[in-house]
């Protein structure tokens, strides 16, 4: 069985394309990153994988079962989603937004327990956000929310995490930080990751595989090394690199000319 697979998906906000065809599957406990310019509809993909849209056309498996045939709470905790944009409509103390990945272990009529809240706390640790707990989510900085959105998104305990950009206001420590975590949650806890980066680097670093979006097609798919060449990054980008093998990490490195 696989944790995901997407078939001949294809999607529109309205007349144009955005999506086109789509169709790769993902094993339980691979980490996968998305890259791909601007536009080319990696943000979508994920909304998609998250039952957040119905597509054009395709459909969107999680564990053999169509996404849609999910009830929420059921999805939930599948699937935790990390979405680009992190502004958050309430004024919640940061406890109570991870508190909220708590939510579909609790029937309607039941309080948050001690296991809850041990939960919570652990992933303010994991995330280095313990000493926000107390702070509304709106006035905190931008790289502390993303990490406190993780933090939720680990309270949730799901089988699979999505994250749009979670790394794009953290610091380069932080960065690393980050990338560390959902490695080591991803060969602990087998959990599957799955992530938009723009950082063509930290990708080929972390990932078993890379998926390459161009205008809503998979313009390539499989080992950084089988992707990350000249030739698929000059398509996708429009821009030369040289492609070479970092001699510290091991992995595929990109420098632009
Ligand atoms: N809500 C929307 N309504 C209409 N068009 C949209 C909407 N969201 C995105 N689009 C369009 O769909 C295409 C894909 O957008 P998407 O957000 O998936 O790209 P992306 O690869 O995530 O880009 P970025 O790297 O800038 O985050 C773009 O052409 C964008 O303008
Ligand atoms: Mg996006």
């Amino acid at each position: 069985m696989y944790a995901l697979e997407v078939k001949n998906l294809s999607f529109s906000y309205n007349e144009d394309k955005v999506l086109e065809d789509i169709n790769f599957k993902v094993e339980d406990g691979e980490f996968i990153s998305v890259i791909g310019p601007n536009g080319s509809g990696k943000s979508t993909l994920l909304k998609l994988i998250n039952n957040l849209y119905k597509p054009k056309s395709g459909n969107v498996l999680i564990y053999d079962k169509d996404v849609s045939g999910y009830k929420a709470k059921d999805l939930a905790k599948r699937i935790a989603m990390v979405p680009q944009d992190t502004n958050i409509e309430y004024e919640f103390p940061v406890e109570d937004i991870v508190l909220m990945g708590r939510h579909p272990y609790i029937s309607r009529f039941q309080k948050e327990d001690d296991e809850d809240y041990a939960i919570v706390n652990e992933a303010l640790k994991l995330t280095n956000t313990s000493y926000l707990k107390g702070r509304n989510i709106n006035r905190i900085s931008g790289g502390e929310r993303q990490r406190v959105l993780i933090a939720k998104a680990i309270a949730q305990n799901p089988d699979l995490i999505l994250l749009d950009e979670p790394t794009s206001h953290l610091d380069i420590n932080y960065q690393m930080e980050i990338f560390k975590l959902l490695k080591k949650l991803n060969e602990n806890k087998k959990t599957t990751i799955i992530l938009v980066v723009h950082d063509i680097n930290l990708a080929s670093r972390y990932s078993d595989r890379v998926i390459l979006l161009k205008g809503g097609k998979v313009l390539g798919i499989g080992k950084p090394s089988e992707v990350i060449n000249n030739d698929n990054i000059e398509k996708a980008y429009n821009l030369k690199v040289a492609v070479e093998k970092n001699l510290i990490t091991n992995s595929i490195y990109v420098t632009p000319l």
